[in-house]
């Protein structure tokens, strides 16, 4: 599959993740040896950071990027798509650390890329995917979220929140990342959107996402409030473009 797809480079942020990183590591390096891998640290408080540096020390396909503090994990994407733009990797992976999307899966993502989509979305909400152990008050909310999303900005995508993805490097090099002003989670949903208007090509390939048993979230009210209103001011202003298309 590689060997089609050229240097995959899995970018995992982490923020609080001590205990589930070397795990997650060794799951990424087991299932697509191949692949090299990105640590994305905010400097967190319980020594992620450090656990890092060790991981990279002891293994040649594993890099760290050191930022200074918390700033969001659309931030902390955007600087390891810069890194791993600028270090001439063929493929950008979004992964999170937490064990909820499953490295042993990310082979059917970069089959789906190898057949020629630009991006691949592991999706909850397609016809096979499953959430185990999310409480109905977060899958509401995530329900809510990709309804709201397609409603307001009309992208034919089930799950546009999702945070397991691979990008081609040839199609985020066509989207300007600099203009990119979400800073949480709704980065996820800016990116699919400028993805489908650049006519790249999307696909959602079917994943069992399992909610994680270590450490906490770090969804927030503040990462909620960005979303809503961001996508409410990107389906208001891109609605001239719409009703164009529709004519
Ligand atoms: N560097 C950095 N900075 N990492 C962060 C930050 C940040 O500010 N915030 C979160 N992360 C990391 C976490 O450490 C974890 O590895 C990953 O990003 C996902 O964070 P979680 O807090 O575990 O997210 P979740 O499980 O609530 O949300 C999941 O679902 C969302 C909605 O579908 C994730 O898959 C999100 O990516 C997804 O958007
Ligand atoms: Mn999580």
């Amino acid at each position: 599959m590689e060997r089609i797809l050229g240097r995959v480079l899995v970018i995992v942020p982490t923020y609080n993740e001590r205990e589930n990183l070397p795990v997650i590591v060794g799951r990424v390096r087991a299932a697509v040896p191949d692949a090299h891998l990105l640590i994305a640290d905010d400097n967190s408080p319980d020594g992620t950071g450090e656990v890092a540096d060790e991981l990279a020390a002891g293994d040649q396909h594993v890099h760290v990027l050191h930022r200074p503090g918390k700033q969001g994990l659309g931030a902390a994407y955007f600087a390891g798509f810069h890194w791993g733009l600028a270090e001439g990797y063929d493929v950008l992976v979004e992964m999170d650390a937490d064990g909820s999307h499953q490295p042993e899966e990310l082979p059917l993502l970069l089959k789906a890329l190898a057949e020629g989509a630009d991006l691949v979305i592991g999706s909850r909400y397609v016809p096979g995917g499953e959430l185990v152990n999310w409480p109905a008050s977060r899958k509401a909310l995530s329900r809510g979220a990709n309804t709201y999303v397609r409603i307001m900005l009309g992208v034919p995508v089930r799950d546009a929140t999702a945070g397991f993805r691979a990008y081609r490097a040839s199609a985020l090099g066509k989207i300007v990342l600099d203009e990119v002003q979400s800073q949480g989670y709704c980065f996820q949903v800016d990116l699919t959107l400028r993805t489908v208007r650049q006519g790249l090509r999307v696909t959602e390939v079917p994943i069992t996402f399992v909610e994680r048993t270590v450490g906490a979230s770090k969804m927030s009210r503040a990462v909620f409030v960005e979303a809503l209103w961001r996508v409410t001011l990107w389906g208001i202003t891109g609605l001239p473009r719409r009703l164009r298309r529709a004519r």
